[in-house]
């Protein structure tokens, strides 16, 4: 595996494999690598000749500075990781190389009403920093495939929506969320856990389950409702748990009405946030 720490011999690097003719495939994360992570890599190399990682914690996404400040940062086990799972390059870069001084940033994009509802009402300013620093990514390596998550449902459909306001040809790739066994979705922030708050989470997946189960027969209120009653104890404290239009993030009145419905949740384990979703109904 090859490992950049600037974008000039990065992005040298790549000229070469793309006048080759290789498809690029990129897999932007902010380390603390977990197998949900490695899941995307797997599908890159599957799907592209030459697979790109990025590890970058972005401060400009970080609404509150405390969680930048404890977010997981292991470089030694990640580069192992990646490298364990066949990643062609690997960028690591630093703050000043993502934003150098000088460096002018675009006009921040309108989403709409995409960045508002749930993550975008509950972490001001999140969304424009996670589009500024894809965007920033996306113009570094220039990628064929863009491979993103669908544990983090609202991002992947903010960065579709830059993708097609930009005209970008990079095609986005929605890989599942990959869970621990009793149902917990991985994530970074697992690791801050206390061994309460850890006994206490698989309660998301148990919440997002009832919803699905109940889709036939009750509506998205009534189900919120109930969520939000199985995610209040002591320990746990749900943010929101809302049920909305796959496409475009709007509350749903009846399932009737929409092709796609997600069921989309934001938890406070102890001090630790976890967001998770769940598909309730897909007819696209
Ligand atoms: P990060 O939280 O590191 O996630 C990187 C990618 O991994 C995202 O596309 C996310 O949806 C995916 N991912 C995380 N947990 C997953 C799981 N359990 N199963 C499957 N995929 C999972 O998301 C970010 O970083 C940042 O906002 C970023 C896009 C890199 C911009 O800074």
């Amino acid at each position: 595996m090859l490992l950049f720490k600037n974008v000039k011999d990065l992005q040298s690097y790549l000229q070469i494999q793309m006048g080759n003719g290789k498809l690029i495939g990129f897999v932007p994360t902010m380390g603390a690598l977990h197998e949900g992570h490695l899941s995307l890599f797997q599908k890159c190399l599957q799907t592209s000749d030459l697979s790109v990682g990025s590890i970058f914690v972005n401060p400009t996404q970080f609404n509150d500075p405390a969680d930048l400040v404890k977010y997981p940062r292991t470089p030694e086990k990640d580069i192992e990781m990646l490298a364990g799972v066949g990643c062609h390059v690997l960028f690591m870069p630093s703050v000043e190389e993502v934003y150098p001084k000088g460096h002018k940033l675009p006009e921040p994009i309108d989403f709409g009403y995409l960045d508002q509802p749930m993550e975008g009402a509950h972490r001001p300013g999140h969304f424009q920093g996670m589009a500024q620093v894809v965007r920033r990514l996306l113009d570094i390596v220039q990628p064929d495939h863009l491979f993103m998550g669908q544990k983090d449902y609202q991002q992947f459909a903010i960065v579709k929506e830059m993708l097609r306001q930009l005209k970008l040809k990079t095609d986005l790739i929605m890989c599942p969320i990959v869970r621990e066994n009793d149902g917990l979705a991985m994530s970074s922030r697992n690791v801050r856990l206390t061994k309460e708050g850890r006994l206490l989470a698989p309660a998301i997946f148990r919440a997002l389950n009832m919803a699905k189960e109940k889709i036939s027969g009750h509506f998205p209120r009534e189900i919120e409702e109930d969520a939000i009653k199985m995610l209040s104890m002591p320990g746990m404290e749900p943010e929101y748990f809302e049920i909305v239009d796959g496409f475009t993030l709007r509350p749903i009145e009846q399932f009737e009405d929409v092709d796609v419905a997600v069921a989309c949740t934001a938890v406070k384990v102890g001090d630790i946030r976890l967001i998770d979703n769940i598909v309730l109904k897909n007819n696209a």
